[in-house]
């Protein structure tokens, strides 16, 4: 089949408006613009015509068509009932993104929603839809431009790739403004029920309707044989090729789980700047803080990352509620429910004797983990292992007692000696400690609620990028000092000059997000946290 392309904007020509109208009117189908996301259009009164939208798509065909329509009146016809209630959706939200769903009358083809006695109904704001309708004279039943299962299409190359051959006309009227299928409610259970979320939020229709419900299917996946109220939630949906994976939880635990899983061919997907942080292909698909900016952009980008060859995608989890209930909505189905709770991860670090390991007890009480970091570097290095042997290999073979342990005194006066010797030495050790560190929080993620990474060099350390707050502990001096001699029986000397190597608490306290002074006084953490 030849395909039509037709370009029209907001300014449209009519005459090739007429030209589309007459495509419809004549039984042929045509994709055309709408605010929402591009539609597949069909005059909705005539079954031939609705069932070429059905094998176009490869759509299964108990998935019933939304009806378009360009004024209220012709909304009548198509229904047994106009309710008060549907009246009032009408006026405050269309045009636009919303699609509501009554019993039907006869004059609706069983075709456009096959085994059910309803039909869904929307009035979309793009001009050029309204013009085709109008110019048409007849309700528009059109799903997504989409093939069936893929993201569905936001600019018309979209379409084109997807149905070029197989459509009689392809009408570019730019990109989407919304990006998300619109918002569909239906007003045949009591009270209604939202059943496809979208650009117009719950709390705008309950504005209008006081409660409503939220069908269990919008953020859950529906049990194998259970009957979807609207049977579109139960496909395979809005699916790139690659394998989604949606991330909940802050940035700084995303970073950890796409560092210790990325490998070369996957992308992220996170918000506005945080690509420069990452270290792995990434996209943004809005600012954190505005869902709008995401719904407009995801399904435009889950293509993307098809056509730049993506394995798998991890996304950072939208902030649900509003819109994003929709991007949500949208994107765990592209991720076919593969959901990931991350964990918070906190740093906690101060100076020798602040008395860090008091702190991170008093944590452990409120369930959260804590990952002595100290300890762990201290394992990297030990007899036998590979950490050891590169150090080894740089440092020279003395830096090793006879019975294979490392001498940390020779070590630390090779390594502190120069910078590059430290340079040397940190890049041997800390991505070993790294690696440990993120599989104890990836192995026990669903454990605990937060993760405290313990480590007195926590901000120089590769760890410090995965912590969400920086809790600092800090005590006066001369507590400090009495805590070392007690707690390693040295001389005061010696602590003292401990201290003296370490940074000053004015370091300690630049870094923090949280400070407490631990003096010996009783602390409530639970003023803190
Ligand atoms: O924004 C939109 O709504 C776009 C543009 C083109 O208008 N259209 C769209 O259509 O997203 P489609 O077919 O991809 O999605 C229609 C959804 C499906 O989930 C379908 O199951 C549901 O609406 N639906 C349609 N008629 C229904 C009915 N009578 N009862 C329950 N659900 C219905
Ligand atoms: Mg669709």
């Amino acid at each position: 089949m030849k395909t039509e392309i037709y370009k029209i904007d907001s300014h449209h020509n009519s005459e090739d408006i007429q030209k589309v109208a007459e495509i419809l009117k004549n039984g042929g189908i045509a994709a055309i613009p709408t605010e929402t996301v591009y539609g597949l259009a069909a005059n909705a009164l005539d079954k031939n015509a609705v069932n070429k939208i059905f094998e176009a798509k490869g759509r299964p065909n108990d998935n019933p068509l939304i009806v378009h329509i360009s004024s209220l009146e012709e909304a009548y016809p198509l229904v047994r009932d106009f309710p008060d209630n549907a009246k009032a959706l009408a006026d405050a939200f269309w045009p636009g993104p919303l699609t509501v769903i009554l019993p039907k009358s006869e004059l609706v083809p069983q075709e456009v929603s096959p085994r059910l006695d309803t039909v869904a109904i929307r009035m979309p704001s793009h001009p050029v839809a309204r013009a085709i309708i109008k110019s048409a004279g007849v309700p528009l039943a059109a799903p997504s431009a989409n093939l069936s299962g893929s993201p569905s299409p936001t600019k018309a190359c979209h379409v084109i790739e997807d149905l070029q051959g197989r459509v009689d006309a392809v009408v570019d009227g730019g990109d989407c403004t919304v990006g998300l299928e619109s918002t569909v409610i239906t007003l045949a259970t009591n009270p209604p029920t939202l059943l496809r979320p979208g650009g117009i939020t719950p709390i705008q229709l309950e504005q209008v309707l006081g409660k409503i419900e939220i069908d269990k299917a919008v953020l859950e996946k529906l049990e194998e044989d259970a009957i979807a109220a609207s049977p579109g939630m139960k496909y395979k949906h809005y699916s790139p090729r690659a394998e989604v994976y949606i991330i909940k939880g802050s940035f700084e635990s995303f970073c950890l789980y796409v560092d210790a899983n990325a490998q070369n061919d996957d992308f992220a997907l996170c918000f506005n700047g945080e690509e420069e942080k990452l270290k792995i292909n990434s996209l943004p698909y809005g600012e954190e803080e505005s869902p709008t900016q995401q719904a407009h952009n995801l399904f435009s980008l889950l293509r993307e990352v098809d056509k730049k060859g993506a394995g798998r995608v991890f996304v950072r989890c939208p902030n649900i509620c509003g819109v994003g209930l929709a991007v949500y909505n949208r994107l765990i189905r592209a991720a076919a429910f593969r959901v990931i709770n991350m964990p918070e991860i906190y740093g906690l670090t101060g100076q020798t004797g602040a008395g860090k390991t008091t702190i991170g007890n008093a944590l452990k009480e409120k369930g959260w983990q804590i990952i002595d970091c100290d300890k762990i570097a201290r394992q990297v290095v030990e007899k036998g292992s590979s950490v050891l042997r590169k150090l080894t290999e740089f440092f020279g073979e003395d830096i090793v007692f006879d019975d294979g342990s490392l001498n940390r005194a020779l070590l630390a006066k090779r390594a502190f000696s120069t910078p590059e010797g430290e340079k040397a030495l940190n890049a041997i050790t800390h991505p070993a400690i790294t690696k440990v560190v993120r599989d104890e929080v990836l192995r026990d993620k669903d454990k605990y609620p937060v993760f405290v990474l313990d480590a007195a060099m926590l901000a120089q350390s590769e760890l410090w990028q995965y912590c969400s707050k920086t809790i600092v502990v800090t005590a006066n001096e001369i507590t400090r000092l009495n805590r070392i001699v007690k707690r390693d029986n040295i001389s005061p000397d010696a602590a003292q000059m401990r201290i003296k190597a370490q940074p000053n608490e004015q370091y300690y306290k630049s870094i923090a997000d949280v400070v407490i002074e631990n003096n010996g006084g009783e602390i409530s953490l639970a003023d803190i946290f």
